[in-house]
């Protein structure tokens, strides 16, 4: 289906020739979709007595699922060399501002639109100071998203801008992780999901991802992710660090965070090495000698 080019690329389903594209529109939906039950949660009455506080955490986890998903893209298509795949980046990204935005705003809300308080807090609260750094840089990003920037800045300019990025990525876990107050499994596996993203992307300027390389690093960050949550734990309550590493072999209550790291980076460790079987890469010379053909 051709959609009117002058007009079609505004949608957020079109490609770049104005076709509308089944991937962008699902994963549109499935953006928006949180966004969605916040309000039929808010309008069917079925938050706590305090429902901008409930809403402040849950548009914070939006906020930071949607980052680490939006920094998945790359990896996975030089693993499953699906190049479509590059068509969401930007509406992934953007989606991460969009929730963090929601995120202040109930905050704000919270707080009664008190704006001295919001003020003070802002400076005065380690947690809401980094959350504050995340937010600017990641708004920094987001006014850049588009294709005059590029154009203005150079392609260079612009991925040494948008490299920021990880930096607002370790920001926002390091807010998520400063203010919570219990349970941290949430914090942890996204932590795990950033370690195993970053660490792909190290592998990659060194092999060629295939099966042994990917699966070696998935267990890396799998033991990194149990090691963290340790950390953390044998730090914030009295519980001894051998034994929080121990509940990673407890299967009775819940799955720990790093099995779940584990399981995501050997999928995509299968999906490179089928990816590789089905299309072998070429290899340089092959690759040479072709373009010299
Ligand atoms: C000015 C910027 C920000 C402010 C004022 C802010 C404010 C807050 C507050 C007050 C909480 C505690 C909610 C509670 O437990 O009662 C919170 C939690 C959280 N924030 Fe932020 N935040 C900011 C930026 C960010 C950013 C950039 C992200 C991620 C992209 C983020 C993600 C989260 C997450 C994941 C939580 C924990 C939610 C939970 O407990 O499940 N925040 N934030």
């Amino acid at each position: 289906m051709t959609l009117r080019t002058d007009i079609a690329p505004w949608f957020p389903w079109t490609d770049r020739a104005g076709r509308a594209s089944a991937l962008k529109l699902v994963c549109c939906l499935a953006l928006v979709a949180p966004a969605a039950w916040m309000a039929l949660e808010w309008r069917m009455g079925w938050l706590s007595p305090k429902p901008f506080t409930d809403l402040v955490r849950e548009s914070g986890d939006w906020a930071v699922r949607v980052l680490v998903l939006s920094l998945a893209v790359t990896p996975l298509r030089w693993v499953t060399r699906w190049n479509r795949l590059v068509l969401v980046r930007r509406m992934l990204g953007l989606a991460a501002l969009y929730y963090t935005l929601l995120h202040i705003a109930f905050w704000c809300a919270d707080l009664r639109f008190a704006w001295l308080q919001i003020l003070w807090e802002m400076f005065a609260r380690l947690f809401i100071a980094v959350g504050l750094a995340a937010t600017l840089l990641m708004a920094a990003l987001g006014v850049t998203s588009n294709d005059f920037s590029i154009r203005r800045l150079g392609a260079v300019r612009w991925n040494a801008l948008h490299a920021w990025v990880y930096v607002a990525g370790l920001l926002s876990l390091a807010h998520f992780f400063m203010e919570i107050r219990l349970d941290a499994t949430e914090a942890a596996m996204m932590t795990g999901f950033f370690v195993l993203l970053m660490a792909f992307r190290l592998v990659r300027k060194k092999w060629t991802p295939g099966l042994v390389s990917l699966a070696g690093t998935a267990v890396v960050c799998a033991v990194s992710t149990a090691l963290i949550e340790g950390v953390y734990y044998s730090l914030s309550t009295r519980v001894a660090f051998s034994r929080v590493l121990e509940a990673n072999f407890d299967f009775s209550w819940t799955i720990r965070p790093a099995w779940w790291v584990l399981a995501a980076g050997l999928v995509i460790a299968l999906l490179a090495a089928w990816r590789n079987r089905v299309a072998p890469a070429p290899s340089v010379t092959r690759a040479l000698a072709a373009r010299s053909a």
